[in-house]
């Protein structure tokens, strides 16, 4: 199975894309909803949550991991990958890359959560990508809960929205990294208040191609993997609201079960 997680359900845009680009394959889903929102936490906390994640997954029979969140990929990942030795996947460099090619004008816009912007590896990439490109880069940590309350097309997130993006279409930006898994939910309306000349890049779909290359270039790992649509999808804490958003975003009805990531996985 692929295993993919995030703090909340963010992810599922992630997913979303690799049942897009690699639809012959067993999902395995965990969203940490209970502690979600992760983008304002200190890295310790971060990296143990992230810890006990991907032990749930691989407990559950995972044997690819995609950390499908760029809090997580920005500050969690190289802890992740010295820890488990299993091929791991994570946001940041597909979506770079995707921006670097994007770019025209070389003035590339990043909007994250406070942790994924402090800890600037999106400037630290793109510049090494090429020292030429201006990185502008903004925060914007309230579409998080506004997504996952469902509140996509309400007045206050346009608002909201505009204060974050309105700044960054000044800088006269061409290319817009969304460096959040959950910010695609709002991908129209983003697009709509930075200007919509602006390339949006997903990192998620960026991923999403990189393990689908990965894959067909891996036959040991390729056989592993369960076939099927069986999906499988998880959260620590489950409401009717994350069902209803699930559901829509998916464009299926999903069946969300919940367990608890803080106990003994043995028990899950
Ligand atoms: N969706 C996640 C990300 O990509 C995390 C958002 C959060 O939990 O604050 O950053």
């Amino acid at each position: 199975m692929i295993g993919i997680f995030d703090s909340g359900i963010g992810g599922l845009t992630v997913v979303k894309k690799i049942f897009e680009y690699l639809n012959r394959y067993q999902v395995l889903y965990i969203g940490d909803t209970a502690r979600a929102p992760y983008g304002d936490r200190g890295k310790e906390v971060i990296k143990r949550y992230a810890f006990q994640a991907t032990d749930f997954l691989l407990h559950k029979g995972a044997k690819i991991i995609v950390v499908a969140c760029n809090t997580i990929s920005a500050v969690a990942v190289d802890d992740l990958k010295k820890k488990y030795n299993v091929p791991i996947f994570e946001v940041v460099n597909p979506g770079v890359r995707a921006a670097v090619k994007a770019t025209k004008n070389k003035r590339v816009g990043v909007i994250g959560t406070r942790a994924t912007i402090n800890s600037k590896i999106y400037e630290k990439l793109l510049h090494k990508a090429d020292k030429k490109i201006q990185v502008f880069t903004r925060p914007a940590p309230l579409l998080v809960p506004l997504v996952e309350e469902n509140w996509i097309k309400k007045p206050e997130t346009k608002m909201i929205a505009k204060r974050y993006l309105h700044p960054l279409r000044l800088k006269q930006i061409d290319t817009l990294i969304l460096a959040c898994t959950h910010y695609p939910f709002l991908k129209k309306l983003i697009s709509l208040k930075v200007g919509k000349n602006v390339t949006i890049i997903d990192p998620g779909e960026e991923v999403a191609k990189v393990v689908k290359k990965y894959i067909d270039q891996h036959r040991d790992i390729e056989k592993m993997l369960k076939k099927g649509s069986r999906h499988q999808f998880f959260v620590s804490d489950k409401t009717e609201k994350f069902q209803t958003a699930a559901n829509h975003w998916l464009g299926t009805k999903i069946k969300l079960k919940k367990v608890d990531m803080y106990m003994n996985i043995e028990q899950a």
